[in-house]
């Protein structure tokens, strides 16, 4: 698509002279109201160079730039060049790349070539996947969405808690407790019982902590029989964990999780006692991170077992080599940033340059209306429980408001899990939030159902037009002089904008940016379809219409493509 800003810069810096001693294409602005042009050019940093003041300068450049076919028109005011696009110019400009891209509409091949990571999700084995663990799922679902869409190669990867002592005592406790019919039927409510009850038994009996442990030694070195039991423990899991990503529709390119490192985190330490920065403490062994402003990182324990963080030094290391990534993504609560300070100062440490290439991206916590989520007090909400009571609730919204669809099941599902992870990403993923049904559920608001809702009106439309696309799709059948209203105009400088708002959300990784501009878009075409009738009898009014809708419609589905939601074509 035509690059305005650049074509603007071109045409005011011969206006201006002086050479290329000015960043022009820098200087231009888009003001915040249109009334005050499209693009403006503000003349207070040229004053100086050029020795007149700004309101002259400003007057001088849009003397010589007025007529210039791309204006509608052009006025200084108070040293602004306030510069307004020839609409027509602007909106075949925009028709012709929509039909020329179709599906492919903001896609781009910027990343080409450049391997990004995305991890996310990462619950752990024999725990709950309750509504807290929604956050990392939703926003890297997204996150590898938006690289995707810059052409980058990505690699999606599901860092399962899989490994630790924990293991040991829900071993142990299976094997006195457990029944094998209970674990197959509830896993993770099974698993997660043995290891309270674990825990009860273990306040009289302390034994059993020492029993766990050399369990988990054992696990360690590779036992049979503790591996048989490991492996079933995280095979079920698995399974119940995977009931949940089919409903989100999320897929993952390795499901490596912390156990997978388990063989590489010897040679990880042997290059950081290479460096010299491993260092023996009462048994243990840590990095001094105090010289950075950071409590010590624990690297072994006494028993020489393996932490968290060592895992995810095996793991960085490991990534890199395998992958050779461009960029490593961690999408992990807030909760865990100074990990990752410390991880990441410790590769720095270790010698690797590619320590500036990883990121953590964190987010806030989400918490119920009636409180904080808390596994500890049992009063866990599970994530499985959410999305079914948002189909449901939806499925009874849909009868209540006589909404017509041909599949009203698949529709409540498109829907009410839409819903939820439209309201997980509408605001700045490290802001905590509150879980509300009805802000969820709403129809009306800023809110998924509205603008899948959009989408669907468009498709009507587009039905009801009783055209098949291929016969309005073409910018000589289009009376683009019927399209310069207002409303089309704002719908369509949104439109234009929108690979750029998929660059930035990529760049801060904040899908809430890409979340807001659909919203946006979805308003305007709405604003568009009340002061416009679409379905006129004039062929080339009609089709200009259409052919606008056709873009807002692939705009909005490529859009909530990014979210990780569906476009219903009937709601
Ligand atoms: N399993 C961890 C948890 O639930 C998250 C893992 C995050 N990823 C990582 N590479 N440390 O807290």
């Amino acid at each position: 698509m035509m690059n305005y800003k650049e074509m603007i810069a071109q045409i005011i810096e011969p206006a201006v002279g002086g050479g290329s001693a000015f960043d022009i294409p820098g200087l231009i602005e888009i003001p915040a109201e249109s009334k005050m042009g499209d693009y403006a050019l503000p003349c207070f940093r040229l004053a100086k160079q050029m020795r007149k003041a700004p309101h002259l300068i400003a007057k001088e450049i849009t003397e010589k730039i007025e007529n210039e076919a791309i204006f509608m028109k052009v006025e200084s005011v108070n040293g602004y060049v306030n510069m307004f696009i020839d609409r027509e110019h602007f909106m075949r400009n925009l028709l012709t790349e929509a039909i020329l891209k179709g599906e492919k509409f903001g896609r781009s091949d910027l990343g080409k070539g450049k391997k990004v990571i995305v991890e996310y999700s990462a619950p752990n084995i024999a725990k709950p996947f309750h509504i807290g663990h929604i956050r990392s799922t939703v926003i890297g679902n997204s996150i590898y969405k938006i690289y995707d869409f810059m052409g980058y190669d990505t690699v999606r990867i599901n860092h399962l808690g899989d490994y630790g002592t924990q293991f040991g005592k829900i071993i142990c406790a299976y094997r006195r407790w457990g029944n094998k019919e209970d674990v197959e039927k509830e896993p993770i409510k099974t698993l997660l019982s043995y290891y309270v009850k674990f825990h009860e038994e273990a306040e009289n009996d302390p034994s059993l902590e020492d029993e766990a442990r050399a369990t988990f030694t054992r696990l360690e070195h590779g036992e049979p029989s503790e591996m048989e039991l490991w492996q079933w423990f995280r095979d079920e899991s698995l399974r119940e964990f995977k009931k949940v990503y089919d409903m989100l529709s999320i897929e993952f390119d390795s499901y490596a999780g912390e156990s997978f490192y388990s063989d590489k985190m010897p040679a990880a330490l042997e290059i950081m006692k290479e460096k010299g920065i491993l260092v023996p403490s009462m048994g243990a062994q840590i990095v001094d991170l105090e010289e950075y402003g950071m409590p010590p990182a624990l690297i072994t324990k006494q028993d020489g077992s393996t932490l968290y963080i060592t895992r995810d030094i095996a793991a960085g290391i490991y990534r890199k080599q395998h992958y050779d990534f461009y960029k490593n993504l961690y999408i992990v609560g807030s909760q865990q940033i100074l990990h990752f300070q410390q991880w990441i100062k410790i590769i720095e440490l270790m010698g690797f340059d590619w320590s500036k290439d990883c990121v953590h991206i964190p987010f806030g916590m989400v918490s119920l209306e009636d409180g904080t989520v808390s596994t500890r007090q049992g009063r866990v909400v599970l994530l499985e429980d959410v999305l079914n009571k948002a189909v449901e609730k939806t499925k009874e919204l849909i009868i209540e408001k006589g909404i017509v669809t041909d599949n009203i099941d698949e529709t409540a599902k498109q829907v009410g899990i839409g819903a939820v992870i439209f309201h997980e990403l509408q605001n700045s993923r490290i802001k905590d939030y509150i879980f509300s049904w009805d802000k969820v559920l709403n129809f009306n608001g800023e809110t998924g159902p509205y603008v899948q809702y959009t989408h669907a009106r468009i498709a009507s439309v587009m039905r009801n037009s009783g055209d098949a696309p291929e016969n309005y799709l073409d910018i000589d059948k289009c009376g683009i002089s019927y399209i310069t209203g207002e409303s089309a105009f704002e719908l369509a400088k949104l439109l234009y904008k929108f690979g750029t708002v998929v660059n930035e959300a990529a760049e801060k990784y904040e899908p809430s940016i890409a979340t807001r501009h659909i919203v946006d878009i979805a308003q305007a075409f709405n604003r568009f379809y009340h002061d416009e009738y679409i379905l006129v009898d004039n062929e080339e009014e009609r089709a200009a219409k259409l052919t606008l809708a056709y873009a807002a419609k692939i705009a909005i589905k490529n859009g909530l493509w990014l979210l990780g939601m569906e476009a219903p074509e009937k709601m």
